[in-house]
């Protein structure tokens, strides 16, 4: 015998806000102010700064933090790819404050500080993702290399920091990231000058963390593998021409796939807002296993 059990309520298809879709509208009309207040976002009344944030992962970070109610000035040294980058987030009404200038120069990072100041007002997160990559065995590699290495991957996080700083201890909050490599823990073949620069800024970045984590600063890193950005596929296609892990097959076995800047933005995001509040000196590997095996 077949039993017909009678609908209960809670088998009526409902929306995510646990209405039935009909009812909705119908609700909003006459629900109270507090009902339609949205959720704030997550860096509403935020002030960012990044660090060659023109494309790729600093980019990516830029448009999500635009999202999430941050204010958000980048800087970078390609200018072409500063515009194009503001002049894309105009046509959505985002307004996004730019300079271009080359942060591995004290005075690259003192006019960088001096205009994001300006168009920012305060700096609350301080995003350094600039940095470059050399492929090429250590026994070419030039003094001249390990200076430039050196100067764009760790004196560039250490000027920036150095001049956002003094004021995120005046009001005793202040959050700093890094963009380190998973390069700092599984060496990279052809890599050794672009290890030694991330591996400085990394150590830095901890013992910052260490050093001023009772007067509110947080300071963490993120460690990607390889992403799809001019950086990655530069990397990848260096490598190849040496012969070098790094065939998409390699990189598949390695990290299962390319990882997308927006992925990279993600943990950007959840390491500037509160929801890390408790995470300070800690390395977070986006990197798909590439590290874990
Ligand atoms: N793409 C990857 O596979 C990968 C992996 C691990 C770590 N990283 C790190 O990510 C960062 C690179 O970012 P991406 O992958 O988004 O690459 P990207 O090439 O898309 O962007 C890098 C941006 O940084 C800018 N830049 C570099 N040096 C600068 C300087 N001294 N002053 C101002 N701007 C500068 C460049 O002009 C460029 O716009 C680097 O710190 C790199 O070490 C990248």
């Amino acid at each position: 015998m077949n039993i017909v059990l009678p609908l209960s309520s809670g088998s009526v298809r409902r929306g995510s806000d646990g209405f039935r879709p009909s009812h909705r509208d119908k609700w909003l009309s006459i629900a109270p102010e507090w009902y339609k207040v949205q959720p704030m976002k997550r860096l509403e009344n935020r002030s960012v700064l990044i660090t060659g944030g023109a494309r790729g992962g600093g980019a990516a970070s830029a448009r999500l933090f635009l999202a999430e109610g941050a204010r958000v000035f980048v800087v970078d040294r390609d200018g072409h790819a500063l515009t194009a980058l503001q002049q894309d987030l105009a046509k959505t009404g985002a307004e996004l404050g730019i300079v271009c200038a080359d942060v591995s120069t004290p005075a690259g990072a003192e006019a960088a500080f001096a205009a994001a100041n300006h168009f920012l007002g305060k700096i609350d997160i301080l995003f350094n993702h600039a940095g470059i990559i050399l492929v090429k065995p250590f026994l070419e590699c030039t003094l001249a290399e390990w200076d430039e290495l050196m100067d764009n991957n760790a004196k560039s996080a250490f000027l920036m920091t150095r001049l956002v700083l003094p004021q995120m201890l005046e009001r005793g909050k202040g959050t700093l990231i890094f963009t380190s490599t998973t390069g700092v823990r599984a060496a990279t073949h052809l890599e050794a000058l672009y290890c030694a620069s991330k591996a400085a800024m990394h150590q830095m970045a901890r013992a910052i963390a260490a050093e001023y984590r009772d007067q509110g600063i947080r300071s963490n890193l993120i460690c990607p593998s390889f992403v799809r950005t001019q950086h990655g596929e530069h990397e990848i296609s260096q490598l190849r021409s040496y012969g070098v892990l790094a065939s998409e097959s390699d990189v598949n076995v390695m990290q299962g796939r390319i990882c997308e800047p927006e992925e990279v933005a993600e943990v950007a995001l959840f390491l500037a807002s509160d929801a890390s509040s408790f995470i300070n000196g800690a390395e977070i590997f986006v990197d798909n296993t590439f590290t874990a095996v």
